[in-house]
């Protein structure tokens, strides 16, 4: 088994799969399956790698991570305890940024189509910046505020990312921030405004950029404009699923960005990034159990999870790399596939695992991002936990849901 795409403290130790000195099987066992597992003190470390990586280069700099990829306070509040900010998109997250402690300075507030509430509380909560995509925000904001508000401007970079086109959002077709042709006057109309005090602007390409020269063209084009004090170039890099993927390292990232921020935008302005699926995707991992295996005109191996807890094959055609753990033996071509009721479930097809059974675990790593986010109830499917392995414990951070909270909305109630 190749370990390469599994979170750094993952083992194989006497041949079977252990995480954070938690053996896979017995983390299964105590809490079923499926469940998504963190490599807690990995992200600890990645989430300390992006500061210093960015701080060593660009001293007045901050990481931001993205919420919406693994949004939950616990995931948010380890990352954030090791000293990032939190973007957040959506009155939920920001709630749950602030049930996390995190100092209000730090958290970033996006939206497309943000409402009053969201805009009311993150200037209760007087958070860092909001970030301002279209001149209805400036509206709202203006109304509510009674003292000037801090925020960005999200602007195109008119840049077309490489990446699935759900994904890429830099383009001047796109919904999010203002196209370049009309930035200045978006500009000006923000000036004119006593309670918007503009301090940058903001601009994110897109997601799984596995191509770092994209990141400096958005830099470029931000240079286009005049100078502010603050730039936030978003989030968007993108890591290995399947062992084929080549990824740039948070490193090569961080030493491409503030070459071109510095090039481009000067060495003294304060430089944001909202890494998301770079910070939790490689650190997580889903564990499943094998329900049927159907040897007909092709092998269906059939897992007691699928699109319900991970969507990324459905909505993207992500592929993925599943093995069969803790299990030596002939190794047979396979399609993995999910238990909801469309053909679309499948996590791989002609996939090679070892000697598929009923009853075996199945672990697909690299499942740290977005995969708890869209998670849903296709199905009847109650989403799963959220375990932390670390230092030989596997607590959980978020339990199971059940199925009172499953038909506990629904007002129609038992009959009998
Ligand atoms: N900042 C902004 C403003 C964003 O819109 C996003 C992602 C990020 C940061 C974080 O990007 P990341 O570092 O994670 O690439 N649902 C899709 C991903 C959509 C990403 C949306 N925005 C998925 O499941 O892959």
């Amino acid at each position: 088994m190749d370990l390469s795409l599994y979170p750094p403290n993952a083992e194989l130790v006497d041949g079977r799969l252990t995480l954070g000195g938690c053996q896979v099987a017995d983390v299964a066992e105590e809490f079923g399956t499926p469940a998504y597992l963190v490599d807690a003190a990995g992200l600890r470390q990645r989430a300390l790698d992006f500061q210093e990586a960015l701080a060593s280069r660009h001293p007045r700099s901050q990481v931001l991570f993205a919420s919406k990829s693994f949004p939950t306070p616990s995931v948010m509040g380890l990352i954030a305890d090791t000293g990032c900010g939190l973007d957040v998109a959506g009155l939920g997250e920001l709630l749950a940024a602030e049930r996390t402690g995190v100092d209000p300075s730090r958290v970033v507030l996006h939206g497309n189509a943000k409402s009053d509430a969201e805009i009311a509380k993150a200037i209760e909560m007087r958070i860092g910046y909001i970030v301002v995509d279209n001149l209805d925000d400036v509206a709202r904001i203006s109304q509510q505020a009674t003292e000037p508000v801090p925020v960005l401007l999200r602007v195109s970079p008119a840049v077309d990312a490489e990446t699935n086109p759900a994904m890429a959002t830099g383009h001047d077709a796109s919904k999010f921030g203002i196209p370049s042709h009309q930035i200045t006057d978006a500009i000006e109309r923000i000036r004119r405004e006593s309670m918007l005090d503009l301090r940058g602007l903001h601009a994110h390409v897109g997601s799984q950029i596995l191509n770092v020269d994209q990141f400096e063209q958005a830099i470029a084009s931000l240079a286009q404009l005049e100078r502010f004090d603050v730039y936030d170039v978003g989030g968007g890099l993108g890591i290995r699923y399947i062992p084929s993927d080549v990824a740039p390292t948070v490193d090569e990232y961080t030493q491409r960005l503030v070459g071109a921020v510095h090039r481009h935008l000067g060495t003294d302005v304060e430089l944001l990034i909202e890494p998301g699926r770079s910070m939790v995707g490689p650190n997580g991992l889903t564990v499943y159990r094998v329900a049927t295996v159907k040897r007909g005109v092709r092998t269906h191996v059939a897992v007691d999870g699928g699109m319900a807890d991970n969507l990324e094959v459905s909505l993207y055609g992500q592929p993925f790399d599943p093995s069969i753990i803790d299990k030596t033996g002939r190794v047979e071509i396979c399609d993995v596939v999910g238990r909801h009721c469309e053909s679309g479930d499948t996590f791989v097809a002609g996939h090679e695992l070892v000697e598929p059974e009923v009853g075996d675990l199945l672990v697909i790593p690299a499942t740290g991002a977005y995969t708890f986010t869209m998670s849903n109830n296709y199905n009847g499917a109650l989403r799963p936990p959220v375990v932390f392995c670390e230092d030989g414990r596997a607590r959980v951070a978020v339990r199971r849901e059940t199925y009172e909270e499953l038909l506990g909305r629904d007002v129609r109630k038992s009959s009998s």
